[in-house]
């Protein structure tokens, strides 16, 4: 046999060796439980499996939050959360997406092969719309565009996301299918992994877990908050009378013992046969999740302290994303026409 048939064949440089992932988090500050359960975990699992690359998107939180000290405030809590809650910059890449103003250059050149129409028909974009009617500004048409440079810059092959983004990512290889049409095969068409994560909903029982709404439970908060935010629950509206038997099924607080703890079949046995009453199965649920996050709480709370170490590891996230983005911009850029 020949040396270029036993040799694996080599891979362009700009490849990476494990699946490269991205996914982009919105600087929302302290995460709640439904982040965490609903994202944050899914990431931390897949940081070992791949390349990964998880993004605090400041840009894109300028579409909604208007407020430079509370920008800048929320974007560092939620670095520090995402690390105490388990990305090892170590062993993945944890950057703020302003960081790398690469990404803003080929949103422009991106602008150029996007039709409007798309946009405009993106379902986000009209809920935005409907839900911000003060101010419709241009960023939020041009949301998903930034959004496919995000992904495209690193050149991800797969993007972890949440179903709600499910529009976005179809735009995302949309966005990269007419690039790589009119100037030649660049950028691969990412695919999405969606996350098992159940919905979480809120203390209201009701709606699902956003800060916009107020029914967070803040598990990075103190423990006092947080068994305030746990006792003031929507549990099973029908169970009315301590005797009565409880329904774990559609109990929002039963729902959330499955997370913590693996007896929680014994915890709905005890509410179906009335031998537990709601406020002694929220307060073990209270009492779990400020175990289960006592550690991450200390971190968090290390990070918070300390913005020069903070500050430390975003910097060295975005310069080791700066030689994948120069890549990419050269690329492009001569493919385009430019320079
Ligand atoms: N739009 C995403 C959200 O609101 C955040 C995001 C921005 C993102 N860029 C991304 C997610 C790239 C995945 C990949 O949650």
């Amino acid at each position: 046999m020949t040396d270029a048939a036993t040799k694996p064949t080599p891979r362009p440089s700009s490849l990476p060796a494990k699946p490269r992932i991205y996914s982009g988090i919105q600087p929302t500050g302290r995460p709640h439980l439904g982040n965490d359960l609903g994202a944050i975990r899914n990431y931390v699992a897949l940081q070992d499996r791949y390349e990964a690359i998880y993004c605090i998107v400041d840009y894109h939180a300028l579409t909604h939050v208007h407020d430079p000290e509370v920008l800048r405030r929320q974007t560092l809590e939620m670095a520090a959360a995402l690390i105490a809650l388990g990305l090892d910059p170590k062993r993945c890449t944890v950057f703020v997406q302003s960081h790398r103003p690469e990404v803003t250059e080929l949103c422009w050149l991106f602008n150029t092969v996007t039709p409007v129409g798309w946009l405009q028909r993106t379902p986000t974009y009209k809920e935005k719309r409907a839900n911000q009617p003060e101010d419709v500004n241009h960023g939020l048409l041009t949301y998903p565009v930034l959004q496919a440079a995000d992904i495209a810059l690193p050149k991800a092959s797969l993007v972890p996301i949440g179903k709600d983004q499910a529009p976005h990512l179809e735009l995302t290889r949309e966005i990269v299918r007419a690039f790589n049409a009119r100037y030649g095969e660049t950028f691969p068409e990412p695919k999405a992994v969606y996350t098992e994560a159940p919905v979480v909903l809120g203390t209201d029982g009701v709606k699902k877990m956003s800060k916009s709404i107020g029914n967070t439970i803040e598990v990075l908060a103190e423990p006092d908050m947080i068994r305030k935010q746990v006792m003031s629950m929507m549990t099973d509206t029908q169970r009315i009378l301590r005797t009565d038997p409880g329904r774990p099924q559609v109990c929002n607080v039963c729902q959330l013992h499955r997370h913590f703890g693996d007896d929680y079949e014994e915890i709905w046995e005890g509410e179906r046969t009335a031998r537990a009453g709601c406020v002694d199965t929220k307060k073990l649920l209270a009492q779990r999740i400020i175990d289960h996050y006592a550690p991450a709480r200390e971190t968090y709370r290390e990070l918070m302290a300390d913005p020069v170490r903070l500050r430390g590891i975003l910097d060295e996230g975005a310069e080791r994303i700066r030689p994948i983005a120069e890549a990419t911009m050269a690329e492009v850029r001569e493919r385009m026409g430019l320079r």
